[in-house]
């Protein structure tokens, strides 16, 4: 990729994509500024650098059409306060009062445009809308991993009329999925979970060919189980991919691949706080129960793995982790993985917030900021708005 190091940015306008989608509550107010922080080494540096930085992100799905709750004035101001100096808030995205605003800018400045989701060219990449963001910068630098499986026109469409650089954070993001992926020490260990294996079908074929181990927890595990012939009651499995699930476990055995599923499990009869919960074999699940979590045996399964790994990849909660009484098998794995010195990368979403909620992000060598992004990364697409980065400069 070509890097921002590369760039010329003195007295340039420099127009880049941050990932600055973060959680709010019902008030609006930030929930977690993570993404902020994380582009904050790229900010510097361009500041530093004497650029002028204006930043353009999109933030919640608002359907091309501007809505208050989703503006971006709030991030603004938390980003003021990270950078200590002051960030002016755009009314828009593009057009006239915007290009006045960058006009007036002087080296160091900092100016935030609007969601770039309240206008309908963004998502469709189109032409006129990528022109009219690219008219407001002298050069490209995408920083925004978490966007990059978005081909849309502030992740990539802009690149077509202005050199495109790579970000820092992106470089780093690229570079240790890479790793896990391609170059890290054997033996090489998969954790992954979340509710549907339907999400996951491509990235468990794509580890298979890569991983030594892949374990598996989570709503998604239940499909393998069924399709092993396991009662699995009332929890939620899918009954269309157990074909699948059989191909994959057939092909983890011809290539040598461990794969560890539950051989305990947390069950309930419902999915609450207060639910009675009881741990049995994955053969004696009774037919009006769920499986929520994985059990103590598994974790120490896992755990054993865990601490035989050189490098780890994890994504997806292994239990229903929102719910105190599922969350122990998430909590488990996420300490063995933090305490483990194995090269670890988690990919984003609810594996990067059990870790937080633990505080054992020290332990983690890579928590990613994409969720979607690091998933189909790790299932060997090629994401749209790295590809630009990688690609001949058009300008
Ligand atoms: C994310 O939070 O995963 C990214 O910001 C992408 O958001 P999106 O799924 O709405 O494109």
């Amino acid at each position: 990729m070509r890097s921002v190091r590369d760039a010329e940015v003195k007295g340039k306008r420099v127009l880049m994509r941050v990932d600055f989608n973060v959680p709010t509550d019902k008030d609006n107010n930030i929930i977690d500024d993570t993404k902020i922080r994380e582009a904050l080494p790229t900010i510097e540096y361009l500041l530093k650098k004497g650029g002028r930085l204006i930043l353009m992100s999109h933030l919640g799905r608002p359907k091309g059409a501007p809505e208050e709750k989703y503006s971006l004035k709030k991030v603004a101001a938390r980003l003021s306060h990270l950078i200590h100096r002051p960030v002016a808030m755009a009314p828009a995205a593009i057009g006239d009062e915007v290009k006045c605003l960058v006009d007036k800018m002087h080296n160091g400045d900092v100016l935030l445009l609007e969601n770039v989701r309240f206008y309908p060219g963004e998502e469709k990449n189109d032409a006129e809308f990528s022109k009219a963001l690219a008219e407001l910068g002298d050069l490209f630098v995408n920083d925004a991993f978490g966007s990059a499986h978005r081909a849309h026109s502030s992740t990539t469409g802009v690149a077509y009329y202005l050199p495109a650089y790579a970000g820092l954070l992106m470089e780093k993001e690229v570079k240790m999925l890479r790793q896990v992926l391609e170059e890290g020490q054997q033996p090489r260990m998969a954790i992954m979970g979340g509710a549907k294996i339907a999400d996951k079908l491509g990235l468990i074929d794509n580890l298979t060919d890569k991983m030594d181990v892949i374990a598996i927890g989570g709503g998604m595990a239940n499909t393998f189980l069924k399709a092993q012939g396991f009662e699995v009651g009332r929890s939620l499995a899918e009954d269309d991919l157990l074909e699948e699930a059989r191909r994959l476990v057939k092909k983890a055995e011809e290539k040598g691949v461990a794969l560890l599923l539950p051989e305990d499990v947390v069950i309930a009869s419902e999915i609450s706080s207060q639910a009675i919960i009881k741990t049995v074999n994955v053969g004696e699940i009774p037919a009006d129960m769920m499986i929520l979590d994985i059990g103590p045996r598994t974790v120490e399964r896992f755990r054993e793995a865990i601490m035989e790994a050189r490098t780890i990849i994890w994504n997806g909660p292994l239990g229903v982790y929102e719910y105190e009484p599922f969350s122990h098998g998430t909590r488990e794995v996420a300490r063995a993985v933090a305490s483990s010195s194995a090269l670890s990368v988690i990919g984003g979403g609810d594996s990067a917030a059990a870790v937080h909620d633990l505080g054992v992000e020290k332990g983690i060598t890579h928590i990613s900021t994409g969720g979607g992004a690091s998933l189909e990364f790790l299932e060997g697409r090629e994401l749209p708005g790295v590809a630009v980065c990688e690609a001949k400069a058009t300008a």
